[in-house]
């Protein structure tokens, strides 16, 4: 009897508000993913309206334990980064194993960082903030999203690029950082340009670099250097969001949101939203989740032995 009724619930799956935990505060790139998302598969995922619950902390950890945690009925879905496959490495105990507690539903985009300055900051490009960082060590103001945030993993590598130590500062999201850099509050952020990119258009912040090897085609952007131009060789951070559900959601349930996620990457209107913040929408097998899941174990490899070389700026 189980049996047929899991079958009969899957096959009206959804008939009720799906919820997409972010775990970032609203307003910031993890956020305004999700919305963009959200909205292009309704349709597909039969109008079902789908609700984004915004769960900050620790660096995008605390929403991710808040989904493994939840019912696997398909109905409580998670939406990260990059950070899903950098936080193992710089936990010693998360409340979930990465691989093991989150079916893989199928990558989103990929999105590059840009390294912005409080608009006071006295230096209007990448050699005079290495002056300015050389004259002010020690009382340097870095914002992240957390321990296990792309804001903070990008953090991470310029300190151990740079080799300057900075106080970290951390938020629920780079949203409000991103109001106390404009504030002035803080001096430094290493942020996604799917956040970032009005600000720089607007002039309300300086910009230093972007983080991708190749410059952006984004008009507001393809003047910026690349960190790697600037004599940083080898700085490559360019984050991907992904979409997870908790383990054990009946086959059919992920297949029908895989499904609808394959037609939202398609829409004309989600792919020009993203492409004019810089970003890339995914359209290879990673939409998958095998291949999803493969490129996030592909990740954990990569990013263990850089996080742990650059282990001591990581707080
Ligand atoms: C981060 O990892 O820095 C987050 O993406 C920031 C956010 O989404 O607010």
């Amino acid at each position: 009897v189980t049996l047929l009724c899991a079958a009969a619930t899957a096959a009206e799956y959804p008939d009720r508000p799906v919820t997409i935990v972010v775990p970032f505060a609203a307003g910031g790139p993890t956020d305004k993913v999700a919305r963009d998302l959200a909205e292009a598969m309704r349709k597909p995922m039969g109008g079902q309206s789908i609700i984004i619950d915004n769960v900050g902390g620790a660096g995008g950890t605390l929403g991710a334990t808040k989904v493994a945690r939840a019912a696997n009925d398909g109905y409580t879905l998670l939406l990260h980064h990059a950070g899903i496959s950098t936080a193992p490495t710089l936990y010693r105990k998360l409340a979930y194993n990465t691989l093991d507690d989150f079916e893989y539903l199928g990558m989103i985009n990929e999105v590059p960082m840009t390294l912005i300055g409080r608009p006071t900051l006295p230096a209007n490009n990448f050699a005079e903030l290495r002056k300015w960082l050389d004259a002010n060590k020690g009382k340097i103001n870095l914002a992240n999203a957390g321990i296990g945030a792309a804001s903070h993993l990008c953090g991470l590598l310029l300190q151990s690029s740079l080799k300057i130590d900075m106080q970290t500062v951390p938020y629920k999201g780079t949203a409000p950082a991103m109001n106390d850099l404009l504030g002035g509050q803080v001096d430094l952020m290493c942020d996604q340009t799917t956040n970032t990119t009005g600000q720089i258009e607007a002039g309300k912040v300086k910009v230093y670099a972007v983080t991708t090897t190749k410059r952006l085609t984004t008009p507001a952007l393809k003047n910026v250097p690349t960190m790697d131009e600037l004599g940083v060789k080898g700085f490559n951070v360019t984050i991907w969001h992904a979409l997870y559900a908790p383990k054990g959601t009946p086959k059919a349930v992920t297949d029908k949101i895989n499904a609808a996620l394959r037609v939202a990457l398609k829409d004309p209107d989600f792919i020009k939203r993203e492409e004019a913040l810089g970003a890339v929408v995914v359209n290879d097998a990673r939409i998958g989740g095998a291949e999803h899941k493969k490129f996030v174990e592909a990740e954990i490899n990569k990013w263990s032995p850089i996080i742990k070389a650059a282990g001591q700026y990581a707080e």
